[in-house]
């Protein structure tokens, strides 16, 4: 016979609790105090101050009062939601197992999709604000340790907003995405200060500006709408700050460290092009991810690509303009050129720019100004 025994009670949680509630990475970058103070880099010196300028207050600029009504949200958040278009389209196919679903089904997706984009944001922002203080701690240069303490702070805010939307407006948050955990763990690991600016600033923020702009587009609710309008003011200044210090240190690089980089990027953002997707779902809505699947993805092939298509314009629309001021397409005769090339990536070379217009973002500036 075996006795149960509680556990003292130490407040430290059993490794199968760890598990659930948090998870170890090991950083090996080494720590960099910056001894010159002085303010020698312009261009960070007014970012820094911009972003000093434009903090918001989660508790007093969003309107937690707000009443949201999950159904009438999605009614008019997910007219272009990609997950429910090929539920619908899956639902003539012989055997499906949505050939019973209705109005009232296809709603509750809806709301299921929703909280899993918020969930995934609410995830990612908060692995920013990790990598964010990595570069704080990790940058050699003083006016880059002062722009990284501010962007921790904005990145703070973001996790706190959108976990707090979800928490009290929609419901149950979903796990992470194994594929955005990868993603920002390798980040995190990596010893080379250069590689958590690349990985976050470059990619992964252009990556958010792309599916904030799409959600503000598509969502008529006002507390979301300011929410996203906000963090996105904070976003564009936070790929300003990644191409302006990466601009200046990729200058000194040789080829053959230029090429390290240029194979990050192309292993990191090609892979991207297959959005993750939160199996979960299906197990809220009662069904077999495994038997859901070969349905969805029949019926994937059916539906109006412009609905994939649209994000991937956001994001590489982004990504590949900022790349090429990083000089990072052209080093090693075109490396990087050529392979985004492959990828049908080279029409986006003179989509956009964020360098410079991280002000036109700034919505609490232009909110600040007319009250
Ligand atoms: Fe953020
Ligand atoms: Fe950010």
């Amino acid at each position: 016979m075996t006795d149960i025994v509680d556990p003292p009670a130490t407040g430290i949680p059993s490794d199968a609790e760890r598990d659930d509630t948090i998870k170890l990475i090991t950083d090996n970058a080494d720590r960099v105090f910056a001894w010159k103070y002085d303010r020698e880099r312009d261009q960070l010196v007014t970012l820094y101050n911009r972003a000093m300028a434009s903090q918001w207050d989660s508790i007093n600029d969003l309107d937690w009062s707000t009443e949201v009504d999950p159904e009438y949200l999605v009614q008019t958040t997910q007219r272009d939601n990609a997950t429910v278009e090929i539920a619908r389209a899956a639902k003539d196919l012989p055997g499906s197992p949505f050939a019973n679903w209705g109005e009232k089904e296809y709603t509750e997706l809806s709301i299921e999709s929703l909280k899993a984009t918020l969930s995934q944001f609410m995830h990612g922002e908060q692995g920013a604000m990790m990598v964010a203080a990595k570069i704080c701690e990790t940058v050699p240069w003083i006016d880059a340790k002062y722009y990284a303490a501010t962007q921790t702070m904005d990145e703070a805010r973001h996790t706190e907003v959108f976990a707090k939307y979800l928490h009290t407006k929609l419901g149950d948050a979903y796990p992470m995405s194994p594929f955005l955990e990868e993603q920002i763990q390798v980040l995190i690991e990596d010893s080379r200060w250069d590689i958590a600016y690349l990985g976050m600033q470059i990619i992964i923020e252009s990556l958010a500006l792309a599916a904030f702009g799409q959600m503000l587009r598509v969502t008529e609710e006002p507390l979301l709408r300011k929410l996203l309008r906000y963090v996105l003011s904070d976003e564009a200044r936070h790929v300003a700050f990644g191409i302006l210090s990466l601009g200046e240190f990729y200058e000194n690089l040789s080829e053959a460290e230029l090429k390290d980089r240029q194979e990050f990027m192309a292993e990191n953002t090609i892979r991207n092009r297959t959005r993750s997707t939160t199996p979960e779902i299906w197990e809220r809505m009662n069904m077999n991810v495994d038997d859901v699947r070969p349905f969805l993805m029949e019926a994937a092939t059916k539906v109006d690509q412009s609905l994939f298509t649209g994000f991937q314009k956001g994001f590489f629309g982004k990504l590949v303009p900022n790349t090429r001021k990083l000089g990072l397409l052209d080093a090693n005769d075109g490396l990087l050129r050529r392979q985004w090339g492959e990828a049908g990536l080279m029409e986006y070379e003179f989509a956009d720019s964020t360098a410079d217009d991280y002000d036109t973002y700034d919505a609490v500036a232009a909110d600040r100004a007319t009250s």
